[in-house]
């Protein structure tokens, strides 16, 4: 497989700085070589280049750094539509509100290939919210109400071109929803496991039931993965660390299932703030997840174990 990487160091739309560091944590945690060790071929495409500066204001007083994130989302070129022509692009963030860019230019691409799109998003929080919703400001809080077409967007985030249909997005992890967020994500169609879906059924079988549904519509899937699904005490290198994650073990058997199912098309990793890690260790996880998710395993299997 050609992987395709792509740094995208937005901050702002994080309440704490840092995320700018994300993609080099990844780079020095080693992960052309890791991808390299397993046979695939890598490009690494460099980092998108920041906006313009400028200033945006919202009569929700409580957004920040309007004009930077709609800036990064809208940026020059559609890195994430024109990278995915060929292989699997790897998006580096940069906080969470660098999904409504990369989500969106995949599901152009998903379009243009006459395919449906399905997008699983695995998170501590479920990112619903609008501008004029949000009630911290932080941005990275919007991508999936943002993608999936809610209104409260227009005129300050690009016109959507291709919305995500909520029926296609299974978010995973959740144990962080804000009451607006509450309301909204649950009168769409989206299928949302909280851990306590987790806990009493087991990533295995929610799990595979999505990527079931995947390929008998023959979909493209995108993986958001945010760092604060990980348990803090494994993946401290977060700004939004919430207790009660994915462990150690879960988080590479949902890697290992997306790997055998074949299914995948990008994958995001977003969320990390390298100032908040432990000696780079949340940086080597994501590494080490990212080479699960695409074939590293400790026996020989058949590939298809479903
Ligand atoms: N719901 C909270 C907020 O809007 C937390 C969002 C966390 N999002 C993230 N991508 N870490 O501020
Ligand atoms: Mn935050
Ligand atoms: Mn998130
Ligand atoms: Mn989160």
């Amino acid at each position: 497989m050609l992987c395709k990487i792509v740094g995208i160091p937005l901050q702002v739309g994080a309440s704490q700085l840092g995320c700018e560091m994300g993609p080099s944590a990844i780079r020095v945690a080693g992960l052309s070589d890791a991808l390299r060790e397993l046979g695939h071929e890598v490009v690494d495409l460099g980092n998108i280049a920041p906006p313009e500066p400028g200033e945006q204001r919202h009569p929700n007083a409580a957004v920040r750094a309007l004009h930077e994130v709609s800036g990064w989302i809208r940026a020059t070129t559609d890195a994430a539509f024109a990278a995915s022509d060929s292989g699997m692009p790897i998006f580096l963030g940069g906080d969470h509100a660098i999904a409504a860019r990369t989500v969106s230019g995949m599901a152009k691409r998903a379009a243009a290939k006459g395919r449906p799109f399905f997008v699983l998003w695995l998170d501590a929080h479920t990112d619903f919210h609008t501008l004029e919703t949000t009630v911290s400001g932080n941005l990275h809080g919007t991508p999936v109400a943002y993608f999936t077409g809610q209104s409260g967007f227009e005129g300050y985030y690009p016109d959507l071109e291709v919305p995500v249909d909520p029926a296609n997005l299974c978010v995973m992890g959740i144990r962080s929803v804000d009451p607006a967020e509450r309301a909204a994500i649950s009168r769409t169609a989206a299928t949302v496991h909280d851990m306590r879906a987790i806990d009493e059924y087991g990533f295995v079988s929610l799990l595979r039931s999505f990527l079931e549904r995947v390929e008998r519509e023959n979909g493209l899937l995108h993986v958001s993965f945010d760092v604060d699904f990980l348990d803090p005490s494994i993946g401290p290198g977060v700004g939004t660390t919430v207790p009660g994650g994915a462990t150690f073990r879960e988080a590479h058997l949902v890697m290992e299932m997306l790997h055998e199912s074949g299914l995948v098309a990008s994958l995001d990793l977003v969320e990390l703030n390298p100032f908040l890690d432990e000696r780079g260790r949340t940086a080597q996880l994501l590494v080490d997840l990212t080479a699960s998710l695409m074939g590293r395993t400790v026996l020989d299997r058949p590939t298809r174990s479903y």
